[in-house]
């Protein structure tokens, strides 16, 4: 944890009582050990589409959808939400929760190397979403910025890893990260905060 233990819960408590699916959807995530954004950094997701009036958003790592339907309940009935994953049985699952919350109609479901399926996909985008296996977080950044339209957002999760980028850590996750939040912040092409929300976010205006 990021926050002191104490604050966090109470950040949870004082959360509103989410969609029936969704909390489900927590369920499962906590039963099964899926890491998901859970419902603070899920509000936050929703809320930088509103205010950014994001239509077209893809993202890098979907797992069972849980952030997928944040995007997809934020951007409305013309959002086009990509969702990514390489695991059939995360894809098979998502799929059944977003066709019970009735989002199915603005995700497009794609099952394979999240990279790869993102270079397939033609157009631009309102917002990436980078939620990968933490050493593909440069790459995916370095992919995923030209991708973006001005005034667009990347979002990473993860940013903090626990605390590990503060410590001396050698991991090829945390080395990855550390990378990661050097180009960011180097970037002339980009406006970066990192949020110590939950695990931590960094959200980039693209310029
Ligand atoms: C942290 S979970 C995603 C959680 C999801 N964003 C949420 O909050 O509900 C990461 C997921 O990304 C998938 N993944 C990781 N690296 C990937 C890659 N290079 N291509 C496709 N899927 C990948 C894993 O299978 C896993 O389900």
């Amino acid at each position: 944890m990021i926050v002191e233990p104490k604050v966090e819960e109470y950040l949870y408590r004082i959360l509103p009582r989410r969609a029936r699916v969704l909390a489900e959807m927590e369920g499962y995530a906590k039963r099964h050990d899926i890491p998901i954004v859970g419902p603070l950094v899920g509000r936050f997701l929703f809320q930088q589409a509103q205010l950014t009036g994001a239509r077209r958003i893809f993202e890098l790592g979907s797992a069972i959808g849980y952030s997928t339907a944040w995007w997809a309940l934020a951007a409305g009935p013309q959002a086009e939400i990509f969702y990514t994953d390489s695991d059939p049985e995360n894809a098979r699952r998502a799929g059944e929760y977003l066709r019970r919350l009735r989002l199915s109609g603005r995700v497009r479901m794609l099952v394979g190397e999240a990279l790869a399926s993102l270079r397939q996909t033609r157009g631009a985008f309102d917002i990436i979403f980078c939620d990968l296996d933490k050493p593909s977080y440069p790459e995916a950044l370095r992919l995923g910025l030209p991708r973006l339209r001005r005034g667009g957002l990347f979002i990473a999760d993860n940013v903090l890893w626990s605390g590990r980028v503060a410590r001396p850590d050698r991991s090829a996750a945390t080395q990855a990260i550390l990378e990661f939040n050097r180009l960011i912040y180097e970037s002339k092409r980009l406006w970066p905060v990192v949020v110590p929300l939950r695990d931590g976010v960094a959200v980039c205006r693209k310029l």
